[in-house]
């Protein structure tokens, strides 16, 4: 083991594996680094839609830097496939949402990796935890405690990675495109919109969804007086066939139904795509503006 810049290397399955020194966070990288690459950050990776923004990520621009962040990195088997797939320019991180520290280790790690950021995708989100967060079908359901930590995990954890990652952010970039900001994007849903609440329920859910935008519209304003060009997008993937949706698929339309790679390709256009008057915009999967 030996000690550069503040980072720990060791050897690790013939590789050598970076180690970064920040307690608790716990990351294996084994990145070379090329300093005129694109950087993307992919928070909430493990599975879903996180775990496809990566792959898509890693496919589209073949020479792009990406990091992935999740909370138990040596549970996801995705994240393991994909290392051994890509390593020299894939990183994977530990990283909670709920736990501030672990954001700013993150922070750190980047500007002592790469430098800069380009891209920042926060994906992670959570609707329904088995005898621990159950979505409401009426008030008489609503519970403080699932109210609090929706808020915590789908709300106040992606402004949190927006507030340590902005001033590593930097515009350039793009999964193969000539995009000329740097990119927050932040999962949100359409459930999120209180212009489009037709149906109630789902109070803790779609309660956090709306923080989330307004938290995010909010920041827009504010990097909008940056002088390096940076936006916040929001996006809403369309209802997707992962673990989050599985409870809820049984009165959906085959049709209406979108797959990871569907969703995500859709998404990342929009990304790749976006120009600085988006700054601040809520969009769906086929690039219509939600109302809030
Ligand atoms: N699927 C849909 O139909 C749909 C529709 C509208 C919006 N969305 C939004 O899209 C995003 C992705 O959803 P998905 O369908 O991919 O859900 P998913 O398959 O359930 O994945 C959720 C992800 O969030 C992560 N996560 C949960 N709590 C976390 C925390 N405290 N810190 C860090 N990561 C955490 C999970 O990590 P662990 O593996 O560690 O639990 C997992 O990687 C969410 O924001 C969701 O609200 C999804």
């Amino acid at each position: 083991m030996y000690i550069t810049s503040g980072i720990m290397y060791q050897r690790f399955s013939s590789q050598i594996v970076r180690k970064c020194r920040l307690l608790p966070v716990l990351c294996y990288s084994t990145t070379s680094l090329d300093r005129k690459a694109s950087v993307s950050l992919v928070q909430g990776a493990s599975r879903g839609i996180g775990l496809e923004f990566v792959r898509q990520l890693l496919e589209r621009d073949k020479k792009g830097q990406v990091l992935a962040t999740c909370r138990d990195p040596d549970q996801s088997t995705g994240l393991q496939e994909l290392k051994n797939q890509y390593s020299g320019r894939f990183d994977v991180l530990k990283l909670d949402v709920t736990v501030e520290s672990t954001i700013e280790a993150a922070a750190t790690f980047v500007r002592e990796t790469y430098g800069y950021l380009n891209l920042l995708v926060n994906t992670s989100g959570i609707l329904s935890i088995p005898n621990l967060l159950l979505p409401e079908t009426t008030l008489a359901k609503v519970q403080k405690s699932s109210l609090l930590l929706s808020y915590e995990v789908n709300a106040v954890g992606p402004l949190l990675m927006i507030k340590h990652m902005w001033p590593l952010l930097k515009a350039g970039g793009g999964t193969g495109t000539k995009r000329d900001v740097a990119v927050v994007a932040s999962l949100s849903a359409r459930v999120g919109s209180i212009g489009d609440n037709n149906l109630g329920g789902w109070h803790s859910y779609r309660a956090s969804k709306a923080a989330l935008n307004q938290l995010t519209k909010t920041v827009s304003v504010e990097l909008a007086r940056k002088k390096d060009p940076i936006i916040c997008l929001l996006l809403h993937p369309g209802t997707v066939d992962t673990d989050l949706s599985q409870p809820f698929q049984r009165n959906i339309p085959k049709d209406k139904l979108f797959t990871k790679e569907f969703s995500v390709n859709k998404l990342l256009d929009i990304i790749d795509g976006s120009k600085i008057h988006d700054n601040g915009k809520f969009f769906a999967w086929d690039g219509q503006e939600i109302p809030w």
